[in-house]
């Protein structure tokens, strides 16, 4: 097909989708998803507000140095220290841009800046100004732009243009529009701003009322040409537009010239998605629900027998897409502990995970103790135990004296308190402590208290299950606050008072390593950062 025009994908999974995480990632981490995301082929990846903290910034130059591929984007303020730190961040980068942002609407304007709409758009002016000096690639955002009179939000953007913006993005920032007003918007912009020619129109969707999506179709059936969106729409509230099903209504419905416009395409690599996102998932402690689009646990599960009849006589009676189109793979391999490395890299390719992405020594070892105790490992075990070792990889640097579990036994009678004793090592030294509490759990975490002598405030606590009926890991994921800093940590096995220790250790090697870094920049622990964008 010849005319058809291509929308691009925006990514900002790690910067409005990490801004509404409980606990920060960290960069092992942010590198790990910006390489996932750029392999999704996006057009543009947003990955951090640099100023907002030094974690930010050395996050954003580390993907602007290594992630080839996309368009690296930062965020910043219409200030002055806010476009010198992205643009510094964002040095490294081969393809670079700038996306700065500032409120329109009266809402905004009045109550939160305290400026009227003539100092926003001289700000907007100067920020776009400044940002030229770094690159030629600036976006510029109406925040609450969905909210924002249009002849206010068409001066603006005329004014965002003339300065120099190449992109022109329309956020509704609090997710209050339906998708005939965001048409309109995207339409009157285009009818009213004389040099609206100059730049590429998008759009920034929140999921308040469960339109983000919706709203985003309205907006480039309208004409805008750029979706901003995050993998499994994680971000602020209810999140924000998700790639996956924008990217596949592009392909699957948008493809066609329709009644209101031309045919569309994405350059996205669909069949990256389903690892894309059970990765972000994991990595960002965020479930997907089952009954997700395009990548909850049932969106391809059939359970009426009218439908898998159907199924059964023709896919398309009841799947307008295929699991295969997005990259879940077709077969299960059921692994034992019979099955050597050369097995398990093998699946791993075809599950499309690359050799720098998991280390195969440590992967194999807890293969084989999984495999002793399950008999067959499956390939959501084989994902979560790369997500595992990845994580507790990054607190066995070898200046580090990591705890390590060395003795467990807890013991529960019904109706009365458990009690635990536990011995963790540590260099050459192993102690043992034993406690009561209420459940196994909480006997444990009291004996490793009283070990470590730390006092640790555990702000959450899931345990998810890895796996299917009395086979299945369990996953404890816990948060604490530590000298106001939160840790994320994961444990993962077949006992969950187990996994629970291991989630609590790799806790306490992340905190230690905090203090080292923390000891190494002779600074305190640096407080969580609560200056976030919107
Ligand atoms: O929601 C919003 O308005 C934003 C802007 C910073 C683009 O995230
Ligand atoms: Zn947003």
């Amino acid at each position: 097909m010849n005319n058809r025009e291509k929308v691009w994908i925006f990514d900002t999974t790690l910067r409005d989708g990490e801004q509404a995480l409980k606990a920060s990632l960290n960069l092992q981490q942010k590198l790990q998803l910006a390489h996932a995301i750029a392999r999704l082929n996006v057009d543009v990846m947003e990955v951090g507000f640099p100023v907002s903290s030094p974690g930010d910034f050395d996050a954003v130059h580390a993907i602007a140095t290594n992630v080839k591929g996309p368009i690296i984007c930062g965020l910043a303020r219409t200030i002055d220290q806010d476009i010198i730190a992205c643009g510094e961040a964002l040095k490294a980068a081969e393809l670079r841009r700038i996306h700065t942002f500032i409120a329109t609407s009266p809402i905004h304007l009045q109550h939160k800046l305290r400026i009227n709409l003539e100092t926003a758009i001289s700000m907007a002016h100067n920020a776009i100004k400044l940002a030229s000096r770094y690159t030629n690639d600036i976006e510029f955002s109406c925040e609450d732009a969905a909210r924002t009179p249009i002849d206010d939000l068409c001066r603006i953007v005329e004014a965002a243009i003339h300065a120099g913006a190449t992109t022109i993005n329309i956020p509704d920032t609090v997710g209050y529009a339906v998708p005939a007003e965001l048409n309109s918007i995207i339409q009157q912009l285009q009818h009213k701003v004389p040099n609206i020619d100059k730049a590429r129109l998008s759009v920034h969707c929140h999921n308040d009322l469960g339109l983000a999506v919706a709203n985003s179709v309205a907006a480039v059936e309208a004409g805008a040409r750029q979706v901003e969106c995050t993998v499994n729409g994680i971000g602020e509230r209810a999140g924000n537009c998700a790639l996956e099903e924008i990217a596949m209504i592009l392909s699957t419905r948008l493809n066609q010239p329709t009644k209101v416009g031309t045919a569309l395409y994405s350059d996205i690599n669909a069949t990256e998605i389903h690892r894309t996102s059970r990765l972000v998932s994991q990595v960002c402690h965020m479930p997907i629900q089952p009954n997700k689009a395009i990548v909850g646990a049932n969106a391809f599960s059939h359970s009426s027998g009218i439908h898998q009849d159907g199924m059964l006589k023709a896919q398309n009676t009841y799947e307008i897409l295929s699991p295969q189109q997005i990259g879940i793979p077709s077969n299960e391999l059921h692994l034992t502990s019979r099955s050597g490395r050369r097995v398990i890299q093998h699946r791993l390719t075809e599950l499309g995970y690359r050799e720098g992405d998991y280390d195969i020594e440590g992967l194999y070892k807890r293969f084989i103790t999984l495999a002793d105790q399950k008999g067959t490992v499956y390939d959501y075990d084989l994902e979560a135990m790369i997500y595992v070792n990845q994580l507790q990889a990054s607190c066995n640097e070898p200046d580090l004296q990591p705890y390590s579990l060395t003795f467990l036994t807890t013991t529960t009678i019904s109706h009365q308190l458990a009690s635990a004793t536990v011995s963790l090592s540590k260099g050459d030294y192993t102690t043992t402590e034993a406690a009561t509490g209420n459940g196994p759990v909480e006997a444990a975490y009291q004996a490793i208290s009283r070990i470590t002598q730390q006092t640790i405030n555990l702000i959450e606590y899931s345990l998810t299950a890895k796996g299917q009926g009395e086979q299945a890991l369990g996953q404890v994921d816990i948060i604490v606050e530590y000298q106001q800093q939160r840790f994320h940590g994961t444990g993962l096995a077949t006992d969950i008072v187990a996994a629970s220790v291991d989630a609590y250790i790799h806790i306490l090697n992340l905190i230690q390593r905090a203090q080292q870094i923390s000891a190494f920049k002779n600074n305190p622990l640096t407080p969580i950062d609560t200056k976030r964008a919107s």
